[in-house]
């Protein structure tokens, strides 16, 4: 059973996915252990607390300096003894310790395909703006390893969304969540748990094709 831990921030959308998918037999071999925010106000918590999953912020607010929240997180994390640590929407810097604690242990959802519209700055619906403002006619989402730059992991899943010519960020967001990031991170969840894909060079691959 893959023991995996979800980090989260705001809504908490990506959680839910996560969620029905295990409690659906869509994700099979994995447990949600813990789920951790950076913001208590974050409605991801409630999700939580709703299906009885162990939940709790740990801020860096409430620290003094930033290397006891970065301490106090990697212990937190360590003591669930996880084998999977999910960036559900989580829009904190993780410790430096903790990505090379958790080499190609860590995955994450970004809303746009990567290489396009990644990186500093670019993050929920921000990176809708900007594919709006670029008038790009696809974009969609990617869940990819967590590396030590910004967005620049091993990439493991990538699915397209058609933008609308009246398109708004947020009917765009939505349609991303809806059609892409909703459907690939709980699969890719389900690749890790099920062992279906290794790392070759660098490169994820799918050991059953
Ligand atoms: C999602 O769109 C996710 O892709 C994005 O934040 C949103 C969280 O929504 N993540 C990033 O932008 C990371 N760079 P949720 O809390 O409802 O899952």
């Amino acid at each position: 059973m893959l023991r995996v831990g979800v980090l989260v921030s705001g809504g908490g959308t990506n959680l839910q996915a996560i969620i029905d998918s295990v409690e659906a037999g869509r994700i099979t071999n994995a447990s949600i252990e813990v789920v951790i925010s950076n913001n208590k106000n974050a409605y991801a918590l409630e999700r939580a607390k709703n299906h009885g999953i162990a939940h709790m912020c740990i801020s860096p607010k409430d620290y003094a300096a930033r290397e006891e929240f970065n301490q106090e997180l990697l212990k937190v994390l360590l003591s669930y003894k996880l084998d999977l640590i999910v960036l559900a929407g989580c829009m904190v810097v993780l410790p430096k310790e903790l990505v090379e604690q958790y080499e190609n242990r860590i995955i994450n959802i970004h809303p746009a395909l990567i290489p396009s519209f990644c990186g500093t700055g670019f993050y929920g619906l921000r990176v809708h703006e900007k594919a709006l403002e670029r008038g790009v006619k696809l974009t969609g989402a990617t869940v990819h390893f967590v590396d030590s730059g910004t967005d620049t992991g091993p990439i493991i899943a990538q699915k397209c969304v058609e933008v609308l010519d009246d398109d708004t960020p947020q009917s765009l967001q939505k349609r991303v969540m809806e059609q892409a990031e909703w459907v690939i991170l709980p699969q890719a969840i389900d690749d890790i748990a099920n062992n279906r894909i290794e790392m070759r060079d660098n490169h994820v691959v799918r050991k059953d094709k």
